[in-house]
This record gives structure tokens, C-alpha cells and sequence, in this order.
């Protein structure tokens, strides 16, 4: 509370970065291209709904996505006898504390039905829309004079080109309420040959598509039909097995829709009549949705973009000399248009968003965290509660039903990879076993509590958004604890709890038959009870006592040569590489979390032995982008600012031109954790954290004068 007044203290006197400063920020960073990337579009979008274009502006030599929250297929079920149903798998059990307990993990006596599980339901590219020149055998290079912008003010993407002599100009807008494209297209050749053509896929069984989504020539597996309803307007219906949706078309002006092709699911606009269109494309599940026409589209995405980088919080480096300021202002600007594009959505979005498919397009709940929490932070509460608490809600039967199977005494036991339809956990070693995800919804109920009082304070109102925040997390936040104190195990021998085996730590490259008490795990488990005593403290209700009972006797962190270990009784814990390998969870102890609000404090020396170690000696080349901004966490909480920096420009933590996280040498491109967690580390720079006196921010020296920022509420 002490940090949170000061807070507002400051925050009157801060400096506002006034909204045209922010629009000579945000457009001094607009992308621009002279051809197509081979790994990444560029994209509008709206959070549940993204469309990438290639430098025509549409979908033209490049099939990138179309993709949406609620766009999803299941292959047809295994016909292998004992295998046919959802039902028949069974999983296997493990050992677990001396009691045989089920996991959903593949079982190699029912493979077909594991693998299935895994590959559905899976995301859909819905759909591809290009020029159609007229000819078939047009490529890039017969286009002159590619050019093209995306502007992040106003989300429009405007690209032109020159193709036989004829200018050709294009704006492509999406629509903020709806899943819709829109798009204005100029030049005298559409008298001619010129013309769009639409094209539907059919999925695969790829647990990566990338950097394209689905087959155009599986024709044969899936039907289109096309139902012409007016002059202006046209509906193609796509049925691929149990899931049928629908493309509408409207146009300004005379046009008309002809096909398929033969043999094909391609079908051609032509408007022979004038040199100017525009059309409108929404996709939907439902057969007659309200059309949007096109300038209430265009209007709505300014009004969205604008309103959207007028009201959060900003950071202002264009004033710093130092070099590096300018590369971490641009990857700010870029990843917050990128992440409210691909990951503001209804559900947690997959790591590689609207982009493409990475595991089948199925999101992880661990990952929610990071995808989640840059908006909370930079002042954009409306997008978190797209899904928060939502999609807890909406899979806390199956998380009941899971912790309860298992024999649990209590509560929800989160799964990991998983998908709005069916909140099943995806079969997996790892997806069953990993636990950090448990207390993800009491860190976001934390945070918004902490948003709901500070607004309180400022306009001195009745605490009714605290209340409300309490209420309406407190299902959730009950289930949660709850688990977290059944699955915690009392070691007589040593007279703590325990958390695991078998367990995946953070780093998923341990044995989970050895894994007891990680360090990440055994200090969020803390933090996550303390949460929710709090909770309930607050409430005025009764704290179960196993809350405290496990909050007070958790296992001490694991230590290792004085410093912090991956999990208790690791051997060679900074002499072989096998265990200075993946996440360096240990940072996160003191980066991502704060210091432990009951139980012994944190060591320091060995917190900042451990940061020395893991600059000195982790394998960091093969790291997930996201630990360089944990790492970075850790180091602003350590007071090296420098140190920081350093990491979210470090060369193995990239960005491609457009501002998309390049994956490295494990997944493919787009890996959108890394642009959140740099988001959720700027905020930390910028806003600072409870207990850290009140200063502003945390910036190397030189720095210090010169940044402006604005709308930070301290971290944790
Ligand atoms: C896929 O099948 C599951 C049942 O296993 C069902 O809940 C889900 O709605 C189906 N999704 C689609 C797109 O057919
Ligand atoms: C862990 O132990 C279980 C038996 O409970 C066994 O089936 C499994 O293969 C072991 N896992 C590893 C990675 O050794
Ligand atoms: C079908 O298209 C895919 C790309 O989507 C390609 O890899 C494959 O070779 C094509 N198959 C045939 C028979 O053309
Ligand atoms: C249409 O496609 C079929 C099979 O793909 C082919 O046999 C037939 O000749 C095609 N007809 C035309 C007019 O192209
Ligand atoms: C109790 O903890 C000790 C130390 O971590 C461990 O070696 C032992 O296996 C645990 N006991 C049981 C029954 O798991
Ligand atoms: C560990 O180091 C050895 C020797 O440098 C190397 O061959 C091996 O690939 C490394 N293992 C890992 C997991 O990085």
C-alpha cells in the first residue's frame, strides 16, 4: 500500500507523453517492405480475428493465414477397434507418493486414439484472398515499383505496385468488432483482367504449419458452394467434415463472383465496370451475419488504434542518445501491435497467434501468463478481460474433474496444451506433468486487484471495483488454491511439503521421477497461497487452514554451491550442460515474482551468485526467447538496469523487420511470448515494484534525464 500511494504521488507530477508525441513514436516505426518476407505477413487484425498479407497487399504469391478464435476442425476419429471414441482413452497412471494415480499422457497401447486427442480439435486457416491477374503464370517479380506500409495508428495497410504498365493501389483494414477484412482497390486494370480470387484449405496433421496453414490441393477431402444472394453480395459456404462456415463478400458497385474452378476451390471476383472497389469479406460460423460496409470499418479501426495508443501506457526513449534506446522504442511499439493483433483474444492465444500454427494451434496455459500480462500492465484492461477470468471459468468442470480423478482432496488441477473447445489437456509427458500453470489465475487476480484499488484511490470512490474484482475472481482463485494445497505432499521423513515427484519443472528437460521441490515452482506455490489468503482475508471469509498449513511448511528453496538450484538434490548443477540447459527458471524467482511475502527472505548473495552463473555458464543459444525478459527482470530487481538492457537486446533475442519474434533454433517464427514478456519487462523499467522506494524507473544512468513515461502501475 505504501508503494501504491507514492505511487499516485509521482504519477501526478510524471510528465504526460502527450498523443501527438505518441503518434511520431508509433509512426516512426510503421513497417514497410518492397517485397514479401518468406516467414512472416503483415497483419491486421483485432485480437480474434488477423489477416496476412504478402506485398500486394492480399494473399497473392504468399498463402499466409487467415485465422480466428472460433475457426476449428476435427479429423474423423481412428477406426482401430477399442479406439473410436473419446472415451476409450484411458491414459496411463504413474506412481505418485505410492499411489497409482492417471495422467493424461500417451499410452502406446492406444496410439491412434493418444495421437488424435493431441492433433484435435485443431485452428483452421479459413481461407485466401489474392489477385488473380488474369493469367496463371504471374509472380512476384513481374510486379514493379512493390510498395507498401502498415500504419499502427490507424491500422491500415497500404501497398501498391505496378503490374503491366498499370498503377494498382490497395488498402487492406480489418474490422475491430467483427471478423472482417476490408478492402480498396484502385487501378484501370480492373477494366481490364484484373480481378481477386478466393481459395479454401484443408487442414493437416502437422504439429508446426508455418510458415502456411493448411493444403489447397487435398480438393478432394472437403466441398464449397457459392450462392450468389444479390448485385452486391455473395455467400461461399465451406463445409470441411463436422465444420461448415462461411465467407461473405459485399462490393461497391458492379461485380460479380464466378466458380470454382474445376477441380479447385477457387473462385474469381471480376468488376469490369470501373477503376475503384471495395469489398468487404466477413467469415463467420453463422450463415447470415450483418455486413459491415467499408468505411465503417476503416472508421472503427482508427477509432481503435487511436483510442487504444492514446489510453495505454507509454514509454517515451526518442529523448535517450544512447543507441540502444531506439531498438528497444521500436521493438515496444511493434510488439504491442503485433501481441493485441494475435493474442487479445476471447481465449488464450497459441504462441504463434493469428501467424500460423504451432501445436495444432492449441494454446498452454503456462504460456498465459506472459500473453496475458503485458496488458494488464500497459493500462489495457479491456483486452484482459477478453478472457480473464472467462476461460478459467469456462474449463474449471474439466480442471474439477481432473484433480478429482487423480484422487485430490480439493480443487482444480489446470492442464496445459488445450483448446476453447473441449478443455481437454492435449496427451503429453510434459503437458502432464508441468505445474507452473497452477497458479497463473492468482497472479492476474493479484494484479487486477492491484488495478482496481489504485483507480480507487485516485477518485476516491466507493471500492466497488474492488469488490467486484474479488467477487468475480474468487471461484476461480478458491479451485485454484484449493489444488495447489491437496497436491502439495507431507514428507514425514523431513517434515516439509513437497511438490513432486513426478513433476516438469519450468526448464520440461529433467526426470520427472526425480524432480522434487524446483526452485521456480516451490517459491510460486508461496506466492500463489499468499495470494489467496489474501484473497480471502479481504473478502472477510475464513481462510482454510491447508492453505496456510502448506504455505507455512513448503519444502525451503533448493540450493546448489550458494546458489539457487533447479530442483532439490540436482547433481552437477553448474558443471554439466544438461542441467544449464532450457528456461533458467531460478531468475524468475526474483524477476517475474516478488520477494516472498511470508517464510524466510530470499538469500541475496545467492540470487545474485545465481545471476552471475547463469550469465557466465547457461546455454543460452537454446534458450525460448521469453528468459531473456525473465533474465532482464531479474537483473532490474537486482538494481543492474545495464544488465537488463542488455538482455532484451541480446543477439540471440530477435525480432524480424516488422517486428515479429523470430523463434531461433526450437520453434518456428512467430514465438509471440518473447514480444509479451518484453512488454511485461518494459513495464517493469518503466513502472518499477512495490518496495522499491517510489523511484519512477529503472534505466541505465545515462538514461535516466531523458525517458518519459506514463500509466504504470508498479509490478509486484
Ligand atoms: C471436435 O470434437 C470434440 C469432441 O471430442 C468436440 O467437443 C468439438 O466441438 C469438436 N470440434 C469441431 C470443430 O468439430
Ligand atoms: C517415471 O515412472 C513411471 C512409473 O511410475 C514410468 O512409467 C515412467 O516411464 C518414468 N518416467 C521417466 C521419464 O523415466
Ligand atoms: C500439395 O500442396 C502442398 C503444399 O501445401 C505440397 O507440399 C504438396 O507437394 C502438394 N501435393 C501435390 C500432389 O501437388
Ligand atoms: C475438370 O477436372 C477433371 C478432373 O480434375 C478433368 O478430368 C477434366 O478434364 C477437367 N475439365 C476441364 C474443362 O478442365
Ligand atoms: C522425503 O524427502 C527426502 C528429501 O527430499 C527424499 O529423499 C525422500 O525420498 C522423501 N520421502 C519420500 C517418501 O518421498
Ligand atoms: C554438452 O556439451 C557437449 C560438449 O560440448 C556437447 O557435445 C553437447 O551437445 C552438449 N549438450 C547439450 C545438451 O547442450
Amino acid at each position: 500500500m505504501r508503494a501504491l500511494s507514492l505511487f499516485l504521488v509521482l504519477s501526478s507530477v510524471a510528465e504526460a507523453v502527450s498523443i501527438g508525441q505518441r503518434r511520431k513514436i508509433v509512426q516512426s516505426f510503421n513497417v514497410r517492405r518492397t517485397k514479401s518476407s518468406d516467414s512472416t505477413p503483415l497483419q491486421v487484425g483485432n485480437g480474434n480475428f488477423a489477416f496476412g498479407a504478402d506485398v500486394t497487399g492480399l494473399q497473392t504469391f504468399k498463402p499466409y493465414a487467415i485465422m480466428s478464435t472460433w475457426g476449428w476442425h476435427n479429423f474423423s476419429l481412428p477406426t482401430t477397434p477399442g479406439q473410436t471414441s473419446v472415451d476409450d482413452y484411458t491414459g496411463l497412471q504413474m506412481w505418485t507418493h505410492g499411489r497409482l494415480v492417471p495422467y493424461e499422457v500417451p499410452n502406446p497401447a492406444q496410439n491412434d486414439i493418444s495421437n488424435w486427442l493431441r492433433e484435435n480439435p485443431h485452428r483452421l486457416n479459413l481461407a485466401r484472398v489474392g489477385f488473380d491477374f488474369g493469367r496463371k503464370d504471374v509472380t512476384e517479380d513481374d510486379l514493379r515499383h512493390k510498395s507498401q506500409e502498415l500504419d499502427m495508428w490507424t491500422g491500415r495497410l497500404s501497398s501498391s505496385f505496378v503490374y503491366d504498365g498499370s498503377p494498382v493501389r490497395v488498402e487492406t483494414w480489418a474490422d475491430p468488432n467483427s471478423d472482417t477484412v476490408a478492402v480498396n482497390v484502385n487501378s484501370k486494370l480492373l477494366r481490364r483482367s484484373l480481378g481477386l480470387f478466393f481459395d479454401f484449405p484443408y487442414p493437416d496433421k502437422e504439429k508446426f504449419n508455418a510458415p502456411f496453414v493448411g493444403h489447397f490441393n487435398l480438393t478432394s477431402k472437403h466441398s464449397t458452394a457459392l450462392d450468389q444472394q444479390s448485385p452486391n453480395t455473395a455467400t461461399i459456404k465451406h463445409t470441411l467434415d463436422d465444420t461448415t462456415y462461411y465467407t461473405h463478400i459485399s462490393w461497391s458497385g458492379h461485380g460479380n463472383i464466378n466458380g470454382p474452378t474445376n477441380g479447385t476451390h477457387r473462385y474469381t471476383f471480376t468488376s469490369a465496370q470501373t477503376n475503384n472497389v471495395r469489398l468487404t469479406i466477413t467469415f463467420s460460423s453463422a450463415p447470415n451475419p450483418e455486413p459491415t460496409p467499408y468505411p465503417r470499418v476503416t472508421a472503427a479501426s482508427r477509432a481503435w488504434w487511436n483510442s487504444f495508443w492514446a489510453r495505454g501506457a507509454f514509454i517515451d526513449l526518442t529523448s535517450v542518445h544512447d543507441p540502444r534506446a531506439h531498438d528497444l522504442q521500436k521493438r515496444i511499439i511493434l510488439s504491442q501491435y503485433l501481441t493485441t493483433i494475435n493474442s487479445a483474444s476471447s481465449y488464450p492465444p497459441q504462441e504463434s497467434g493469428l501467424v500460423n500454427n504451432g501445436w495444432h494451434g492449441k494454446f498452454h496455459l503456462e504460456m498465459t501468463l506472459w500473453h496475458t500480462l503485458p496488458f494488464a500492465r500497459w493500462n489495457h484492461a479491456d483486452l484482459v478481460r477478453r478472457s480473464q477470468p472467462a476461460t478459467y471459468e469456462q474449463i474449471l468442470p474439466a480442471a474439477l474433474s481432473r484433480a478429482q480423478a487423480q484422487g485430490y482432496a480439493k480443487g482444480a488441477r489446470w492442464g496445459k496444451m488445450t483448446d476453447p473447445q473441449t478443455g481437454r489437456s492435449a496427451p503429453g509427458d510434459i503437458n502432464a506433468l508441468l505445474i507452473w500453470q497452477q497458479p497463473h489465475p492468482l497472479y492476474f487476480a493479484e494484479v487486477e486487484w492491484r488495478a482496481a484499488t489504485a483507480k480507487r484511490g485516485r477518485r476516491g470512490s466507493s471500492g466497488s471495483a474492488a469488490e467486484e474484482t474479488l467477487a468475480r475472481w474468487d471461484a476461480v482463485v478458491t479451485a485454484t488454491a484449493d489444488f495447489m494445497a491437496s497436491y502439495a505432499w507431507w514428507n514425514a521423513s523431513t517434515g516439509v511439503f513437497d511438490l513432486g515427484p513426478p513433476m516438469y519443472p519450468v526448464s520440461e528437460n529433467t526426470d520427472p521421477n526425480a524432480t522434487r521441490n524446483a526452485a521456480f515452482e516451490l517459491a510460486y506455490w508461496r506466492f500463489g497461497l499468499d495470494v489467496a489468503v489474501r484473497w480471502k482475508e479481504r473478502m472477510g471469509r475464513p481462510v482454510p487452514g491447508e492453505w496456510v498449513t502448506v504455505r507455512d511448511g513448503l519444502a525451503p528453496l533448493p540450493m546448489a554451491d550458494g546458489t539457487y538450484a533447479v530442483y532439490e538434490g540436482i547433481e552437477g548443477m553448474w558443471t554439466s550442460n544438461e542441467t544449464t540447459n532450457d528456461h533458467p527458471a531460478m531468475a524468475g524467482i526474483y524477476g517475474l515474482l516478488p520477494p516472498p511475502a511470508s517464510g524466510p527472505p530470499l538469500d541475496m548473495d545467492a540470487l545474485k551468485k545465481t545471476a552471475r552463473k547463469i550469465k557466465e555458464l547457461w546455454a543460452l543459444d537454446f534458450s525460448y526467447g521469453w528468459d531473456f525478459a525473465m533474465l532482464a527482470m531479474n537483473s532490474l530487481r537486482l538494481g543492474d538496469p545495464e544488465q537488463a538492457v542488455e538482455y532484451l537486446l541480446h543477439p540471440i533475442f530477435q525480432f524480424d523487420d516488422a517486428g515479429y519474434p523470430v523463434g531461433g533454433s526450437r520453434v518456428p517464427t512467430p514465438y509471440f511470448p518473447n514480444s509479451a514478456s518484453l512488454l511485461v519487462a518494459t513495464a517493469m523499467m518503466a513502472g518499477g515494484w512495490d518496495g522499491d522506494e517510489g523511484k519512477t524507473g529503472h534505466w541505465p544512468k545515462s538514461w535516466e534525464k531523458h525517458v518519459r513515461v506514463e500509466g504504470f502501475l508498479p509490478a509486484l
